[in-house]
């Protein structure tokens, strides 16, 4: 996604901005900019590709900079940021809705546009607002605009750097060297010494010192956050890839971000919700949402609460009920995916408690949450969510065990870091099957119950960094009509782990396997794994079938790895994806 980085002080600005962006780098993006302001005025300088092929040779101490991820034209240079207008210099992360609206006015004014994009017409505002007063004419700009933004803008005859945001994340800091900006804590130096999470609709103002403003321009004190970077560091020996350290990371993310909720201590606030939770709705997108469907199998079954879930994207349009006494997880590793923060924000103002299950503390999700539940996986560098999957899971699932006291029910507790480990060692087979599937025209993965919810993230991953064409299916469901599309070249990945549903899973086998398709098995249950039907297996350790997607998540991301290498992909930096999507 777009990222911003900004930079004033007693050093050379360009090196600096590229070292953010580059922090920032494994978040998915298209091109790229810089822009300094120095004695000979403005430079800038814009490519499409990477951050590497940007010179840092602009010489200035004040600059800002950006990556962008194409969203209103092409990913080329002409539309990279920073864009200019007259003494103006923009970065802006998220989407202007009304930004055609605004380009009619300015091209009817004569106004000349360089790029494809919506944010080069808030450039455009800001400069015809501009007489002096770089505050002023940025909070004017944004007065007429609609959607998200995260701003950073300088102006030649200034020495200051205004920032401004609304929905779309932005921190700004400080250090003896100088002020910063940047979109994430992993883009601000060690140099920098406190942070500031800027809220919607709030302003900053970088210049010798750091101040901030509310919508209304008056100084307020902003809201520190957590400096953590060390997760952020390079990759270890041994790891060609960090999805592949991040799949390593597993059973600790999975150990550290189980869940104490109890009466008391840190979540007993949490825990009286739950006390009296009569409904558990759910929004959260991608890896996050197939989590969320693990949770409603076991919370069903061992609960017997009702629990919705919803892609954040629709939740958010529909209306949806609300009942009184509905508790909402909204679930997100980043917590800055704009559509879940929308369809939390959504429940809240419908009357449900809303909790923030989220693995970077210091979100925008956290902070809009009435709970802040943490995943403990650590950052991760990788497009493709791994760990951090696991360790929702190990969340969620504290959250079932929980509620099953709560209930007067029993439910099973749930470790299963050392499984993890054997599974991971048991997955590597997997490496073996690659070859077969990057050649495959698609490919599909089935399951029934919480298999099926591990089937549907196993197909998003191998999608996700291999490109091949898949989908998760019910396994009930492909005689229905999705066996038509099944013959010789089709691989199919069964999920068996639950001894009673294990014989309709393999009738479906035995179903592809009459088409031709070869059929890989993953497993628990060792009785399946010596049948004729089977091309090869991962033969995992036994685990109480409604937390199997935790452990049968490992070989599935595994296959995806090794897929994605044998296509001669980058399984860390997919082609269109990134990191956190924070913009609708
Ligand atoms: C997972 O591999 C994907 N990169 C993606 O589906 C991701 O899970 C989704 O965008 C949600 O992100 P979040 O957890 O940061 O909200």
């Amino acid at each position: 996604m777009c990222e911003i980085v900004g930079y004033i002080g007693t050093r050379e600005a360009a090196p600096i901005l590229k070292k953010g962006l580059k922090e920032l780098e494994y978040r998915g993006y298209d091109s790229a900019g810089i822009a300094v302001l120095g004695r000979g005025g403005l430079a800038v300088e814009k490519r499409a590709g990477r951050v590497e092929g940007l010179s840092a040779a602009l010489r200035g101490r004040c600059g800002i900079g950006h990556t962008r991820w194409a969203t209103h034209g092409a990913p080329t240079a002409q539309n990279a940021h920073p864009h200019v207008c007259r003494k103006i210099a923009l970065v802006h992360n998220g989407i202007i809705e009304n930004a055609h609206t605004l380009k009619e006015e300015c091209l009817a004014r004569g106004e000349k546009f360089l790029s494809e994009t919506d944010s080069e017409v808030v450039a455009h505002l800001v400069a015809r607002a501009y007489r002096g007063d770089l505050l002023a004419a940025v909070r004017e700009a944004c007065s007429r605009l609609e959607g998200s933004y995260a701003l950073a803008v300088l102006a030649e005859d200034g020495k200051q750097i205004v920032c401004a945001r609304k929905k779309s994340p932005l921190l700004v800091g400080k250090g003896e060297d100088g002020c910063y900006a940047a979109s994430d804590v992993a883009a601000l130096p060690p140099k920098c010494e406190k942070a500031y999470a800027l809220a919607d609709g709030d302003f900053a103002v970088l210049g010798k010192d750091l101040a901030l403003f509310g919508a209304d321009l008056c100084e307020k004190e902003g809201e520190e956050v957590v400096l953590e970077r060390k997760e952020e560091g390079g990759l270890p020996f041994g790891f060609r890839h960090f999805m592949r350290k991040e799949m390593a990371e597993i059973p600790r993310a999975m150990a550290n971000s189980r869940l104490e909720i109890k009466e008391t201590g840190d979540f007993s606030r949490f825990y009286e919700v739950l006390c009296h939770a009569e409904y558990i709705q759910i929004v959260a997108c991608g890896t996050a949402y197939h989590a969320a469907l693990c949770f409603e199998h076991a919370a069903e079954k061992f609960c017997r609460v009702p629990v919705e879930v919803t892609t954040a994207g629709e939740y958010r349009y529909r209306d949806p009920i609300v009942p009184k006494g509905t508790l909402c997880l909204a679930v997100s590793q980043s917590g800055e995916t704009a559509d879940t923060l929308a369809a939390a924000a959504c429940a809240r103002e419908k009357g449900a408690k809303v909790a923030a299950l989220v693995n970077v503390l210091h979100s925008s999700l956290a902070r809009a949450a009435d709970f802040v539940l943490p995943t403990r996986a650590g950052g991760e560098r990788a497009v493709a969510a791994t760990k951090s999957f696991c360790a929702q899971l190990a969340a969620l699932y504290s959250i079932v065990h929980a509620l099953a006291g709560i209930a007067g029910r029993e439910a099973p507790p749930f470790s299963l870091a050392k499984e993890a480990e054997t599974a991971l060692v048991r997955s590597e087979k997997t490496a073996r099957w690659a070859s077969r599937f990057a050649a495959a025209r698609s490919v599909y993965f089935i399951g029934r119950g919480a298999d099926y919810c591990a089937a549907l993230e196993g197909s998003l991953k191998l999608k996700e960094i291999s490109y091949l064409p898949s989908e998760g299916y019910a396994a009930g469901e492909l005689k229905h009509g999705t066996l038509a599309l099944i013959d010789g070249r089709t691989p199919v990945v069964a999920i068996a782990t639950s001894r009673a549903l294990a014989e309709k899973t393999m009738n479906a086998v035995s179903e592809v396997r009459a088409r031709g398709a070869r059929v890989y098995l993953i497993t628990t249950l060792p009785e399946l794994v010596s049948r004729g039907e089977i091309e090869d297996f991962v033969l995992l350790p036994p685990c109480e079938e409604e937390y199997s997607p935790a452990l049968t998540a490992i070989p599935l991301q595994m296959l995806a790895y090794h897929t994605a290498l044998a296509c001669g992909n980058d399984p860390d930096k997919p082609r269109n994806l990134a990191k956190s999507v924070t913009v609708e």
